[in-house]
C-alpha cells in the first residue's frame, strides 16, 4: 500500500493519502526552533497498516531537515520514537524521560 505524506502548513499538519483519499494526519504547532507534535489520527478503515508510522516518520524527518527540536506531546508519536531510537536525538531533553518511560504504557 502506497502512503503519500505531505505537509499542509496552512492546516498545521501533515496529511497521509492512500490512492488520493485522506487516511490520516498528524497535527503540529511551531514555537521558535521547536515543533510540537500534538495529535495523530488515522481513519478507522486504515488503522494498523502503517499510516500512523509514516506520518510520524515524515514529520520527524522534516524536523530533522529543518533543524527543529521535537516535543512529541502525542503519545503515539512518543511511542513510535521509542521504537525507533535513531530519532531520540531530535527530542527536547525536557521530554526524553517521558518518551523512554511513560510511552511504554501507550504501546
Ligand atoms: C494511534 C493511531 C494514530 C495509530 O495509527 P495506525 O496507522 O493504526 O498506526 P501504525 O499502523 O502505523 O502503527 C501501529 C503501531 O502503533 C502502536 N499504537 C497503536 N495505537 C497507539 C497509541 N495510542 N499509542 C502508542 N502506540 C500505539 C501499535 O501498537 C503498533 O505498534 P507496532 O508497529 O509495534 O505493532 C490510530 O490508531 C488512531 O488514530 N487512533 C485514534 C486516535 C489516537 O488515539 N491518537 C493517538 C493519541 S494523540
Amino acid at each position: 500500500m502506497d502512503v503519500v505524506v505531505t505537509e499542509v502548513p496552512e492546516r498545521h499538519r501533515f496529511e497521509a493519502r492512500l490512492n488520493g483519499s485522506l487516511a490520516g494526519h498528524v497535527e503540529y504547532a511551531r514555537l521558535g526552533g521547536k515543533i510540537l507534535l500534538t495529535h495523530t489520527e488515522v481513519d478507522g478503515a486504515f488503522e494498523g497498516k502503517g499510516v500512523g508510522g509514516e506520518l510520524a516518520r515524515t514529520a520527524l524527518d522534516s524536523a530533522r531537515a529543518n533543524g527543529l527540536v521535537v516535543r512529541p506531546l502525542c503519545p503515539f508519536v512518543a511511542g513510535w520514537i521509542r521504537r525507533h531510537p535513531d530519532y531520540v536525538a531530535l527530542v527536547d531533553p525536557i521530554d526524553r524521560m517521558r518518551v523512554m518511560a511513560a510511552a511504554k504504557v501507550a504501546d
